[in-house]
């Protein structure tokens, strides 16, 4: 991994982190949930436009399950699943006002990471199998599943969207917390890919 050394505190330095992969990802995702969402709730009556949106996040959510996998080390799952204790001794000193310097994601971020991709996997899902029995937007798998159930698939897909929004919102809360209260900006990191982690890099 590449570094560069400025005028950091002890113990820390600055690495190239997140890779292009995983940033435009990330971005990519930003935008199509952001126009999903708001084409599902707003968007016109005829939901062609809707249903592109999901099909993208579809797409970029089964690159983020293949990339934590063979990914490179930050992007793979099995470096931000932390067990219990990890994340209990993370918790009692996030008050702390000081910048963290994981280099990853940390154990809550992990948290809120796996959180969004179950939901967006919830949310398309319900929406292929969703009719709501308007005569117009049925979901292309709609017509494998009984009447009932493709009834169902709607009213949960309406409540995924309510999840996604809470847990949109929990994640910029999050990354305010840490630039405001932590000093940690995670921000430029997810553009740059450069983020400031403990030389140590232990989990
Ligand atoms: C619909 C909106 C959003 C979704 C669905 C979303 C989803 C995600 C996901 C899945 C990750 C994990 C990246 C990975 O390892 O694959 C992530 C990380 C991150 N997101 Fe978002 N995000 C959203 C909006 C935003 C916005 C608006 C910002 C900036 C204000 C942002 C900043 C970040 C940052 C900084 C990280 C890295 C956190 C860390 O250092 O652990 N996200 N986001
Ligand atoms: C992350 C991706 C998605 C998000 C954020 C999302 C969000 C939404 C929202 C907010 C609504 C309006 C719910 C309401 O107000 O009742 C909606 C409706 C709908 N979506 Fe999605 N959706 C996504 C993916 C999909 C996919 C992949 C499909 C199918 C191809 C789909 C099919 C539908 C259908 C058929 C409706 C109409 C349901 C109804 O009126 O009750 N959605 N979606």
């Amino acid at each position: 991994m590449k570094t560069t050394q400025t005028e950091l505190p002890p113990g820390v330095e600055k690495a190239r982190i997140w890779d292009l992969g995983l940033r435009l990802f990330h971005w990519a995702l930003v935008i199509c949930v952001v126009t999903g969402w708001l084409l599902g709730r707003y968007g016109p009556s005829i939901m062609t436009l809707h249903f592109y949106a999901g099909y993208a996040v579809i797409g970029l959510v089964a690159y983020r399950l293949v990339w934590g996998f063979v990914g490179p080390r930050a992007a793979r799952f099995v470096h931000f699943i932390y067990g219990p204790g990890t994340t209990l001794n993370y918790l009692r000193n996030i008050g702390a006002r000081k910048p963290s310097y994981w280099p990853g994601h940390n154990p809550m971020g992990a948290l809120s990471v796996f959180a969004i991709l179950a939901v967006l996997i919830f949310q398309t899902a319900t929406g292929l199998f969703a009719d709501p029995d308007d005569f117009i937007n049925v979901g292309p798998l709609a017509k494998y599943v009984a009447t009932d159930t493709a009834q169902d698939m709607a009213r949960l897909h309406y409540r995924g969207s309510l999840a996604i929004l809470a847990l949109v919102v929990l994640h910029i809360g999050a990354i305010v917390f840490y630039k405001k209260w932590k000093n940690e900006d995670l921000i430029r990191p997810m553009i740059t890919g450069w983020k400031l982690v403990r030389r140590d890099r232990q989990g």
